[in-house]
Formats: structure tokens, sequence, C-alpha cells
């Protein structure tokens, strides 16, 4: 009888690489994928507890599995992933939903398979696995199912060791251990013979990649160097790690993208101090200035409002810093306290105040957004086609090398193809073109 599994993910690109590894467990022991959650057989969460807006909706939807586990007697439960491994999280799930049958910490997800096995036996068991290890070795043994079309995410590093102040990742990801440089190297090379036209290095902290002598550059120089014709993108970079000999191989290869993500979490000195970021607004512009030697780079970034003490003065020389940047896009978010965290321990400001600064800052950035899109009209851009869009009839997207999305008409046999696109039509961060023949 067919066995069905079915992941939800919450949070960053990282959790998403990490759900195709745990797709990948899952069908070795002979699951396959289930859109349909009624249909399942696991249910997993792979979760994220970087803001409490991720951690509210995770409560939520797991509550919601009562009455499937109501319906299924067989059903396996299991939550994976960040919120696990925070402090007591796992004894608080597992009180409030008791149906719950395996808690896995961020560590410890090569294990899910042996336990799941344990489970089909006995799924009356509870088993709870989470390393207090932060420097636990990397498990390299687990198979990775990708389904994100023509980009494949390679894992470069793990863990943080910058502490931001207002950051639960160093607590629940532990600290920053690399990879050896000839599994990455081997793993990019096997994907680019699959066929996969993108690959995007990922890291919490890119640029502070160590093993043995190799750095970074080392690691993104070699992948750029590999035979065939592909995109290379990397994230998350740290200003204060980011540099000169990055942007300088970046602009000698053609395989990267010219496309920066480059967080600044705030324009104030004095709170980028106390978020303890390790650098000014003065280093992070004067970076910029050199990354826009880059041609047709874009520059995005994550930025933060409502620090524990950020006055209206902080919070204009961020709009001011986003004004002189002028990023192609940026995440923009909401402070939250987390649990053991510096900053959470700091008087925090009102969420009335959060609230006007979060929707003045959207504000801003949407309209340099679709400033800067309307700099692409007439222009010519190499786009990967990535997917159908469904969104329009008979249409096509993918992205530019600086990483903006384009639609324009095409079929499903252009998906993987480079093409160029002349854009003819703009709308805040999507441009819309034709192909050129
Ligand atoms: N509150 C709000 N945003 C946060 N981020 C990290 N921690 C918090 C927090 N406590 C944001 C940062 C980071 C991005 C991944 O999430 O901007 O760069
Ligand atoms: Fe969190 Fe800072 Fe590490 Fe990014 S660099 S994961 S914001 S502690």
């Amino acid at each position: 009888m067919e066995k069905y599994y079915h992941i939800l993910t919450y949070g960053c690109q990282m959790n998403i690489h990490e759900s195709e590894k745990i797709a990948g467990m899952l069908r070795t022991l002979g699951y396959r994928d289930t859109q349909n959650i009624s249909n399942a057989d696991i249910i997993v969460f792979n979760t994220c507890c970087i803001r409490d807006t991720a951690e509210t909706k995770i409560i939520g939807n797991i509550g919601e599995i009562k009455r499937y586990k109501k319906k299924n007697n067989d059903l396996i439960v299991a939550v994976v992933g960040c919120m696990s491994q925070q402090k007591g999280a796992a004894e608080n799930l597992r009180e409030k939903f008791p149906f719950i049958n395996i808690i896995l910490g961020t560590d410890n997800l090569h294990e899910l398979p042996q336990h799941i096995i344990q489970l089909e036996q006995d799924n009356k068991k509870y088993i709870k696995s989470v390393s207090l290890d932060p420097s636990a070795p990397i498990s390299e043994e687990v198979p990775s199912y990708r389904t994100s079309g023509t980009n494949a995410w390679v894992n470069i590093m793990y863990g943080c060791d910058n502490f931001c102040t207002y950051c639960i990742v160093p607590y629940v990801r532990g600290r920053e251990r690399s990879r050896a440089p000839m599994l990455i190297l081997d793993e990019v090379k096997m994907l680019l013979d699959q066929g996969y036209k993108e690959i995007t290095l990922l890291g919490q902290n890119v640029d502070s990649y160590s093993y043995e002598n190799y750095d970074f550059a080392y690691i993104l120089s070699q992948c750029a160097k590999i035979d065939g014709k592909f995109r290379l993108r990397f994230m998350t970079s740290h200003p204060k790690d980011f540099n000169t000999k990055i942007i300088d191989i970046i602009r000698s290869s053609d395989n990267i993208c010219n496309n920066i993500h480059l967080p600044v979490q705030s324009g104030s000195n004095r709170i980028l101090q106390l978020m303890n970021r390790k650098y000014t607004r003065e280093y992070y512009l004067k970076l910029i200035d050199e990354i826009k030697t880059l041609p047709n780079v874009g520059i995005t970034s994550d930025i933060m409002v409502g620090f524990p003490t950020e006055t209206d003065q902080d919070f204009a020389d961020t709009l001011d810093l986003v004004k002189a940047v002028r990023y192609s896009s940026a995440f923009t978010f909401v402070y939250s306290p987390r649990k053991g965290t510096t900053a959470a321990k700091m008087k925090q400001l009102p969420a009335e105040i959060k609230k006007e600064r979060i929707q003045e800052l959207v504000k801003l950035q949407n309209s340099i957004t679709a400033q800067v899109s309307k700099e692409y009209l007439g222009t010519t851009q190499q786009v990967l086609v990535e997917d159908t869009n469904p969104r329009y009839e008979n249409s096509v997207c993918g992205r530019t090398d600086s990483g903006r999305l384009v639609t324009f008409s095409g079929d499903k046999s252009l998906i993987g193809k480079f093409v160029d696109v002349k854009i003819n039509k703009t709308r805040v961060a999507s441009l819309f073109g034709e192909i050129n023949v």
C-alpha cells in the first residue's frame, strides 16, 4: 500500500532546503509526497522561531492536526527544526499537543528514518531527540529530494557565531560549522550534471565560511569555474565580513550573479551597536558604493523596525539609509523579542509605534522598488526561465541576473532555458516583457 508524507515548511531558504532533505529521507523509506494533508501517513512540521509571527502560525497549524489524528489512528506527527531546539520548547509542545509522536532538534534531523521505523511499529510512542551540543558534527549522509525546479540549494555552512542581540539563530542552530570544499564542489558538479541551471550557496553568514585554510572567496571562485552555463547565487552575507575580494570575484565571473543580499537591519549607529552588528552606517554605505561598481547589480536587504529604545531619530536614520542605497527590494520586519536573547531583556517599544514605523518603511521601500523597476524599461535582460506564471495566460517567468522576476509570453518548453527578454512594462517589483527572437 502507498504511504504518503506531507511537509509544512516555515521560515527561510535554509529551512526550505532542509525540507528537501526530510523528503529525501522519507522517500528512502518508501513514502511519497501528497499535497492533500488528509491523505498523509506522516505530517512533518519543519519549524522556524526567528520571529513570533512564525511561531504563532506554527502553533495554530499544529493544533489543527488533532482532527486528522482522530480520523487516522496510524498518523505520525513530527515536529523538527529551530522551534524544537529552543530551551524547554519540546516539553511545552508535547504538553500542549500530546498527539505529537516525534520532536527532533536541528542537528538531529538525520535520525528521522530510524525513529520513523520505530513509530511505524508502534505509533503510541513518543520520541524526543534534541542535541544540546552546539558544535555537533555535520551529518553528510542525508539525501535531498529537490523540488525547486531550475535552482538547487547547497549548504556550505551551518550555524552562526555572530550573536546579534535580537536573534535566536545562534542558540537554536549552534556554532558555525563549514562543510569541506570537496563535498560542496562535488555536490555542485553533480547538480549541474543533473541539469540544474542555478545554484544558490547557503549559510547563515556565508562570508565567514572557514574550512582549514579555505575561505568563502575560494568556494565561490571554484564553484564559478565549473564547466557549463549556469548561475551562481549565495546568501546570506554579513556586512562586517563581505569584502573587496568577493566583489572582485563576482566581477570577474560571468557565472556569478550581480545580486547581493546584504542585510543592514538599521541605519542608526546607536542601534547597530546595540544590535552587536559590528559595523557603522558609514562603513555599510562605503561597501554599497563598492558593490554598485558591479554592472546592473541588484542589492537587497533585511531591515528591522522597533528594536528596543529605537527613537524617532534612529528610525529617520534607517529611512535615510534606505533612500541612499535604493535597494532593489527588501524584507522588512517588526522586531519581536526572542526568549533568551540580550535584546529581549531590554525595554520594549509600544506595538503602536512599531506598526507606524513598519508602514512608513514599507511605503518608502515600495516606492523605491517601483522606481528601480522603471529603470529596466527598454533594456534587454537575460532571464533564466523558472516556471509558468499561472496568473497570466500562456506566460512564463524567470529572473534577471540581478534577481528581478520577469513575466513574458511563452510555454513550459522554455523552462530551464536562458532567454533575452526586452522589458516593456513594470508593476512595483514585477517586470514584464517580450522575448527577443
Ligand atoms: N525580530 C524581528 N526580525 C528578526 N530577524 C531576526 N531576528 C528577529 C527578531 N527577533 C530578521 C533579521 C534577519 C532576518 C532573517 O530576520 O532581519 O536578517
Ligand atoms: Fe542572526 Fe545575526 Fe547570525 Fe544573522 S548574523 S543569523 S541575524 S545572529
